[in-house]
């Protein structure tokens, strides 16, 4: 009796691990409803967590992008937002206010203009605390995970993760910034052992 059992029990743990070694199902991002209340929550204070891109420029940024902030104001229309970013690039923090974040409603896009740059991406849906883009430049395609704070749950990096492998990244190429790279908030005074300056400070 036992012995006619063991086979079915070896067959059935053995479909078990098989299944749960195929790739994982890649659930299709969701571009976010752009109502009143999706634009209004991007306002704020962002960490920028993590990121993948398959431009070559914006892979040589990455490469030099230790850590990063942003902060969204409100701009000269409801759906444009002045933006501060602070970020360290190789050693050295640097502050940038002049550019901007226009938002088109009607196909969930988030246009960020830097002076004659500008780059496109697609918000997606997501837990209000997170801030997910699709990057779009030519013909690549990017995916970046910001967060409220540093501090993300498990569950939420993997499911980014897990974002990243379904649009043929290896996790080795995602760039991920290290809170232990931070800037010093806006006007606060250095430690000592850094060569990092904060400049200028924020109005
Ligand atoms: C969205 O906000 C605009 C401007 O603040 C307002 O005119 C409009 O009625 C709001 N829409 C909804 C659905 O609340
Ligand atoms: C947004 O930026 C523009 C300049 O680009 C500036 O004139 C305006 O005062 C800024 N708005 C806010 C709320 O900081
Ligand atoms: C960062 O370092 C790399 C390699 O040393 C260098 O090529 C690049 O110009 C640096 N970037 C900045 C913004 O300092
Ligand atoms: C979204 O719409 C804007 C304005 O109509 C357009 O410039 C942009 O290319 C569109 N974005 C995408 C991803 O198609
Ligand atoms: C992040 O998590 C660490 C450890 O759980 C905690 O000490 C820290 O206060 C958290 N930071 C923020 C900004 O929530
Ligand atoms: C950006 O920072 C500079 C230098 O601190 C300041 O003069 C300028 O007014 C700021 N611009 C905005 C739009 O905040």
């Amino acid at each position: 009796m036992l012995a006619f059992l063991i086979p079915i029990l070896i067959l059935a743990t053995g479909l078990v691990r098989v299944h749960a070694t195929e790739s994982p199902t890649c659930v299709p991002l969701v571009p976010a409803v752009m109502d009143n209340a999706t634009v209004a929550r991007l306002l704020g204070h962002w960490v920028y967590i993590m990121g993948a891109s398959q431009y070559p420029p914006h892979m040589a940024e990455m490469k030099e992008l230790k850590y990063a902030t942003f902060t969204l104001f409100p701009g000269s229309h409801e759906d444009v937002f002045n933006v501060t970013e602070i970020m360290r690039l190789n050693e050295t923090c640097v502050v940038r206010n002049s550019s901007k974040i226009h938002v088109f409603r009607h196909n969930s896009t988030l246009v960020h203009e830097e002076g004659q740059e500008l780059s496109m991406a697609e918000l997606i849906h997501s837990d209000k605390d997170l801030f997910i883009l699709k990057h779009f430049k030519d013909n690549h395609v990017g995916l970046s995970l910001s967060a409220r704070t540093p501090n993300v749950t498990k569950e939420q990096l993997e499911e980014f993760e897990a974002q990243l492998r379904c649009h043929g990244f290896k996790l080795e190429e995602a760039f991920v910034t290290s809170n232990k790279d931070a800037c010093p908030a806006a006007g606060e005074e250095r430690g000592e052992g850094s060569t990092a300056t904060a400049e200028p400070r924020l109005g």
